[in-house]
C-alpha cells in the first residue's frame, strides 16, 4: 500500500521512515517533506504545502493512498480531516472541531473545567485592559498564552508583572482575539501521548521533552531542543492516574460532546512535587522532537496500528516497544528560535545505522549540497542500553556535524538522569 504523511518537520521524517519499514508498504509520499524525507530508502517527497487541502486530497485520490497520517496541527486546525472525509479518503487525525483541543486554549481549558480535568487556574481575556488588571491583581510569576495557534510563540513564563504586561501586549497584537492567562505551576514536565480511535486509548511509550533553548533549562521558549523515552518520571502509578484523571476524561468528554476524537493525542503535563499531575495543554498530533525517540523504540507495526485505529479498534492492539532508552538533539540554526537564519551549508551527517538516525526536520537539498531552511534544523536520535549511553551515541554523532551558527543544547538527559 501506498501511505501519505504531511509535513516537513523531524517528526514527520520519523513518521515517514517508521511507515516505511512496514513490509506492507510499498512508498511513503512526504508532503513536502524535506532533504532527510526525500533520502529515504521507499519514501518519496510530494511538492504539496500542508496548507493546500483540496490539492493533497487530489494527490490521495489519485494515487490511491490507503490512508494519510497528519504530522503538524495546522492543517487539522484548518480542517484536513474533515476535507479527505467528505471525499472518502482514509486520513488518521482529528476534525477541525476536535482540534479546537490544541487550536483554541480558550476551548480547551473551558473544555478542561467542564469535564473535571486538572489543570492551572485561568481567566479568558477579549479585552486587554481586563486581561492587565487581572494579571495586576495575580501578580508574577503567571503565564500568558495567545488563544489561537502561535508556532510555540504563543506562550510566556513571566516571572516579573512588566513581562506579564509586555506578554499581553505583544500577544494581543501579534495573534489577535483573545488571550488567555493561567496560574504558573511548578514541578517536573513530561509529554504523554496516545493514539485514540473515538473510543479506545492506546498509549505511546513515555517521553519527555526539553522547551528552552538553553542548557539547564534557560532562554526562551522552543518547540522542543531535545527528547528522551522512556521519561522515568512517568511511574506506573503516575501513568494510571493520567490515564484515569486526564486522558479517558478528555476523550469520553469529547464523544459526549459530539466532537469524537480520532488521531494522536498528546497531553503536556506538569508533575508536581507531589507527584500529581495537571495538564498544560493539549496538543492533536505527535510531540516533535519526542517522537523521534519514540518511534525509533516502536517495534510494532506502525501502519497496522494506525489501521486498527481508523477502524475503531485500538482495543485489540498490544504495542511493543524496544527496552533500550533513546535520545534525540536537536541541532539548530543561527538565531533560532527568534529569528532563524536559513541556507547554511550542512556537512558530516553520519549515515543512519541500527541505533542511530539523523532525523531532517529544516532542511532542503540543492544541487549537491543540503542546506539548512528552518529553526530546527536536525534531531540526532540514538537508542542504547541506558539514558546515558544513548546520550554519549548522540553526542559524539552530532560532534561530526557542521553548519555555521548551529547550536545545541548539551544536556539532553539530565533530567532523566538526575
Ligand atoms: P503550552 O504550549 O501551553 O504547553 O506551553 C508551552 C510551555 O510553557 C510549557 O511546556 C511549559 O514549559 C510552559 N508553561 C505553560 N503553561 C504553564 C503553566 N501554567 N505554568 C508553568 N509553565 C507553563
Ligand atoms: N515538543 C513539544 C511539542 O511538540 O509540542
Amino acid at each position: 500500500m501506498k501511505i501519505l504523511v504531511i509535513g516537513n518537520g523531524g517528526r514527520e521524517h520519523a513518521i515517514a521512515w517508521k511507515l516505511s519499514l512496514s513490509p506492507r508498504v510499498q512508498c511513503v509520499y512526504v508532503a513536502p517533506g524535506n532533504a532527510g524525507t526525500a533520502f529515504e530508502a521507499r519514501v518519496r517527497n510530494v511538492p504539496i504545502s500542508v496548507a493546500d487541502l483540496e490539492t493533497l486530497a487530489d494527490f490521495a485520490a489519485r494515487e490511491r493512498i490507503a490512508f494519510t497520517v497528519v504530522g503538524p496541527e495546522a492543517p487539522l486546525a484548518a480542517g484536513i480531516a474533515d476535507v479527505f472525509r467528505a471525499r472518502g479518503l482514509r486520513i488518521f487525525g482529528p476534525t477541525r472541531l476536535a482540534a479546537q483541543l490544541e487550536s483554541s486554549k480558550d476551548f480547551a481549558k473551558a473544555f478542561m473545567q467542564r469535564h473535571g480535568i486538572p489543570t492551572a487556574a485561568y481567566a479568558s481575556f477579549s479585552d486587554p485592559a481586563q486581561a492587565h488588571q487581572y494579571a495586576e491583581r495575580q501578580g508574577a510569576p503567571i503565564v500568558i498564552k495567545a488563544d489561537g495557534l502561535a508556532a510555540g510563540k504563543g506562550v510566556v513564563v513571566a516571572h516579573l508583572l512588566n513581562d506579564a504586561h509586555a506578554a499581553i501586549e505583544a500577544l494581543f497584537s501579534h495573534y489577535g482575539a483573545r488571550v488567555v492567562i493561567e496560574e504558573h505551576l511548578n514541578g517536573e514536565e513530561a509529554s504523554f501521548i496516545v493514539m485514540v480511535d473515538g473510543e479506545h486509548v492506546l498509549p505511546l511509550a513515555s517521553s519527555q521533552d526539553y522547551k528552552r533553548v538553553g542548557d539547564g533549562d534557560t532562554g526562551p521558549n522552543t518547540g522542543g531542543m531535545g527528547a528522551t523515552s522512556p521519561a522515568p518520571v512517568m511511574t506506573a502509578q503516575l501513568h494510571a492516574r493520567v490515564m484515569r484523571d486526564i486522558i479517558l476524561p478528555a476523550v469520553q468528554g469529547m464523544a459526549r460532546e459530539g466532537l469524537r476524537y480520532t488521531g494522536f493525542l498528546y497531553a503536556g503535563l506538569m508533575i508536581d512535587a507531589h507527584g500529581a499531575p495537571k495538564t498544560l495543554e493539549f496538543n492533536c498530533r505527535l510531540g516533535d522532537p519526542e517522537t523521534q525517540p519514540i518511534l525509533m523504540r516502536m517495534q510494532s507495526d506502525f501502519a497496522t496500528v494506525i489501521e486498527r485505529a481508523m477502524a475503531g479498534a485500538l482495543d485489540t492492539v498490544a504495542l511493543e516497544w524496544d527496552p533500550r532508552c533513546a535520545l534525540g538533539v536537536v541541532l539548530a540554526a543561527h538565531g533560532y528560535p527568534d529569528a532563524p537564519r536559513r541556507g547554511d551549508v550542512m556537512t558530516g551527517i553520519p549515515a543512519s545505522t541500527e541505533d542511530l538516525h539523523i532525523f531532517h526536520a529544516g532542511t532542503t537539498q540543492h544541487e549537491n549540497q543540503r542546506l539548512t531552511s528552518g529553526g530546527r534544523v536536525l534531531c540526532a536520535t540514538g537508542l542504547a542500553d541506558s539514558i546515558e549511553a544513548a546520550r554519549a551515541r548522540v553526542y559524539e554523532n552530532v560532534a561530526r556535524i557542521h553548519f555555521d551558527g548551529m547550536h545545541y543544547r548539551r544536556d539532553i538527559g539530565a533530567r532523566a538522569l538526575s
